[in-house]
């Protein structure tokens, strides 16, 4: 498919005031007009400083996580409506980190999923197995488990979403899936989605894990990966321009 690419780098608890200037613009000065969309996430007491500094920019701004409820007694929350405050275009929901530390279930991320689109953010729901459950043969049905929760929650929405497939083993281990491992879950995740809308090929669907500059132009040829959420190559300016470079 010839649609836009999607480059998204994920701060994770990464950065601070001067950091994030240095590195956006970096960024603005090296990236010229990109061939892909690209976007950052960052921690939420940045969005506006991070905002101001990609004004006028080809970069997206964009929220590693976003609560499950609308307003009121959640301390320490931040609402979709919040994040559109600030100009917030994406969030990422259900990363593994949030589900691994932060107890987060099937239903917690599709709740959230559904805050995102109602405040009018598109979520990039995430999913992917552990190293445990790819070698027991779960890997697929991790995953379809996974993205039904969001799908079955959102209904009529489900094309404005983004998903992104993070292997868990591959987060930040320098170990990468391979191209085809990759594509083959794309695949599955694509024929999902085209079970529940006829728009499927318009979804973007991400590949997270280790990616950078040496792997993305390979990952990024398969014919299911519309793009990269790019963890620690996305907090050096050099790597992650290479990254948005090979997305065409
Ligand atoms: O959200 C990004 C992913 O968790 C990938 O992180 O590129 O550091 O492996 P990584």
């Amino acid at each position: 498919t010839q649609k836009k690419k999607l480059i998204a780098g994920n701060w994770k608890m990464n950065g601070g005031l001067q950091a994030n200037a240095a590195l956006l613009q970096a960024l603005r000065e090296g990236m010229g007009t990109p061939a892909c969309g690209v976007a950052v996430a960052v921690p939420a007491p940045y969005l506006a400083q991070v905002q101001a500094l990609v004004a006028g920019s080809a970069i997206a701004l964009a929220a590693q996580d976003v609560s499950q409820h609308e307003s009121g007694a959640f301390t320490g929350e931040v609402s979709a409506a919040m994040l559109r405050d600030f100009g917030t275009r994406y969030a990422l929901v259900g990363h593994s980190e949030r589900r691994q530390y932060h107890g987060e279930t099937d239903a917690v991320v599709a709740a959230k999923a559904q805050r995102a689109l109602a405040a009018g953010i598109t979520p990039i729901v995430c999913v992917g197995e552990t190293l445990e459950q790819r070698e027991a043969g779960q890997t697929e049905a991790v995953v379809k488990r996974q993205l039904a929760a969001v799908i079955h929650a959102n209904g009529h929405c489900i094309s404005e979403i983004v998903v992104a497939y993070e292997p868990v083993w591959a987060i930040g281990t320098g170990r990468t899936a391979s191209p085809e491992q990759a594509q083959a879950v794309h695949a599955v995740l694509r024929a999902q989605l085209a079970a529940a809308t006829e728009r499927a090929d318009r979804i973007p669907l991400l590949y997270g894990g280790s990616m950078n500059a040496a792997n993305a132009a390979q990952l990024l040829a398969q014919p299911d990966i519309d793009g990269g959420l790019v963890g620690g190559a996305s907090l050096k300016a050099a790597d992650f321009l290479q990254i948005i470079a090979a997305a065409h």
